[in-house]
């Protein structure tokens, strides 16, 4: 989809125009339409052929936000892309501020995952952002703002909705290396012997079940001074959780090629920080393993040192992630001289249960990081929700045998994995995004299709955009 902006209000030859109404504009459609046939209700579409126009609705007018105009551009886009119309307009003179929101809202609606597809989903050839003459200048960088977080959520997509016979930790690994070199970010990866050696226990208890080894993947982008110490941003990819010996059930297992999101939402970030030349040094530390159930695989009741030297007791080798975030918390804080580490993670079914689909878990040891997070969650539209770090968490998975055990039991399973993951952040500032709820979809939204989200990849950007070092 290319994208356009300018100001002649005017579709060009077989474009079809899209006008935003909120329900007081209701009755300025061109056509007399009950309400009950459009609501102009949030997202609500209604075509009018002979126009060649699409109404889209924008609800209330006293509750919108930058995520209404977001959330309408995109269904907007599906709409049409389902209806085979190659060139759309958008018309945006009344919503100067929401260029951005509105771009990037219909390129993450353009996306489908369809490799695997026979009949490929529709592709929009052009996208035209109409604007006020005056604000042309500020739209075109709002724009392409807007383009680049819109691509940076759907290459976190596309890496997270292949499959776990084709996507595991090499091959994760090389498409890093591919990501990397097309943005010009460093790019480091750890290979299994080279875990072993470096004292990564928890990476490698998780991944010697499976015949495909473990990786541990690190970007960089230096934008900032030399010296500068980064903003370390860590996700969990497991490329498919079978449980290990602690086996899943078989329902809904194959949603397991989706464990490996928070390291995707590292990846899509990494590549717009890069593109957008962000003046921060940020690196990004994805830690990849199958858990696998085998002759070879990690036991219930093993001991493993991770990268700090801390003994963990295994009680359920289900609870992976933070074994295999453990190092590279641990590896953030002690050898990338990190200022501030945030984690994203799939972590917590009890996570799902606390929020259900609708926010990711935030806990974070430092006040204004916190505020920040939320600041950039708010702007971004992925919401986050606060969550405690309560020690009675830490007294829950202290073990008898080594420092930790890696479960606490089914009380507050969400905020045990968090106080598990602090103990590996140290001084720190340390924020652990648990985003279970919000990875995946199983059924398309009309402003979004079905498999990944790349939840995670926007907040981030917008996290490292607006950073003020002051963390
Ligand atoms: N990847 C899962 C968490 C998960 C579950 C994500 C459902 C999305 C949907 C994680 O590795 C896991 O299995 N966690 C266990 C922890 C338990 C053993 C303490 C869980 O949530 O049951
Ligand atoms: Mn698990
Ligand atoms: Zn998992």
């Amino acid at each position: 989809m290319k994208l356009k902006v300018d100001s002649r209000p005017g579709p060009d030859t077989g474009e079809t125009l899209v006008r935003f109404f909120t329900i007081a504009e209701r009755a300025s459609i061109p056509v007399a339409i009950s309400e009950s046939e459009w609501t102009a209700g949030p997202g609500a579409t209604l075509m009018l052929h002979h126009e060649r126009l699409l109404c889209v609705g924008l609800g209330d007018p006293g509750k919108l936000t930058t995520q209404t105009l977001r959330s309408a551009a995109g269904a907007a886009i599906r709409t049409l892309q389902k209806s085979g119309r190659s060139k759309i307009a958008l018309d945006l003179r009344a919503y100067p501020k929401w260029i951005a929101a509105a771009a990037e809202g219909a390129f993450v609606a353009h996306y489908n995952f369809d490799d695997f597809k026979k009949t490929k989903s529709f592709v929009v050839q052009s996208l035209r952002l109409i604007v006020k003459e005056r604000d042309l200048p500020a739209a075109r960088k709002d724009a392409r703002r807007g383009e680049i977080h819109g691509a940076g959520a759907n290459l976190a997509r596309q890496v997270g909705n292949q499959p776990g016979n084709l996507l595991y930790p090499e091959t994760l690994a090389a498409e890093c290396r591919r990501v990397a070199r097309r943005e010009k970010l460093s790019v480091t990866v750890l290979d299994e012997k080279q875990l072993e050696r470096g004292g990564f226990g928890g990476l490698i208890a998780v991944g010697l079940g499976s015949k495909r080894p473990p990786r541990l993947i690190i970007l960089r982008h230096e934008g900032g001074r030399r010296g500068e110490p980064p903003i370390a941003l860590v996700g969990k990819a497991i490329t498919f959780d079978t449980g290990g010996i602690s086996i899943k059930a078989a329902d809904k297992m194959d949603e397991m090629i989706f464990d490996k999101c928070g390291g995707m939402a590292v990846l899509g970030a990494m590549a717009g920080i890069a593109r957008l030349k962000l003046e921060r040094n940020v690196v990004g530390i994805i830690a990849s393993a199958e858990n696998m159930p085998s002759a070879t695989a990690y036991r219930p009741g093993d001991i493993v040192k991770t990268y700090d030297g801390t003994y963990i007791e295994v009680i359920n080798t289900d609870a992976e992630g933070r074994m295999v975030l453990a190092d590279a918390i641990a590896y953030a804080r002690k050898d990338c001289d990190a200022a501030a580490i945030i984690d994203l993670a799939t972590l917590t079914g009890a996570c799902v249960v606390a929020l259900g689909e609708y926010a990711a878990g935030l806990w974070s040891t430092s006040e204004a990081l916190r505020t920040a997070l939320l600041a950039a969650s708010e702007k971004s539209g992925e919401r986050l929700w606060p969550m405690p770090l309560y020690d009675e968490y830490t007294d829950q998975i202290r073990s008898d045998v080594a420092a930790l055990k890696n479960t606490g039991g089914r009380p507050g399973g969400a905020c045990t994995a968090a106080a598990f993951l602090k103990a590996f952040a140290g001084e720190t500032p340390w924020a652990h995004l648990d985003i279970a709820p919000v990875a995946n979809i199983v059924k398309s939204r009309p402003d979004l299709s079905r498999g990944a989200t790349g939840f995670g990849a926007r907040l981030l950007i917008e996290l490292v955009e607006s950073w003020r070092g002051a963390i």
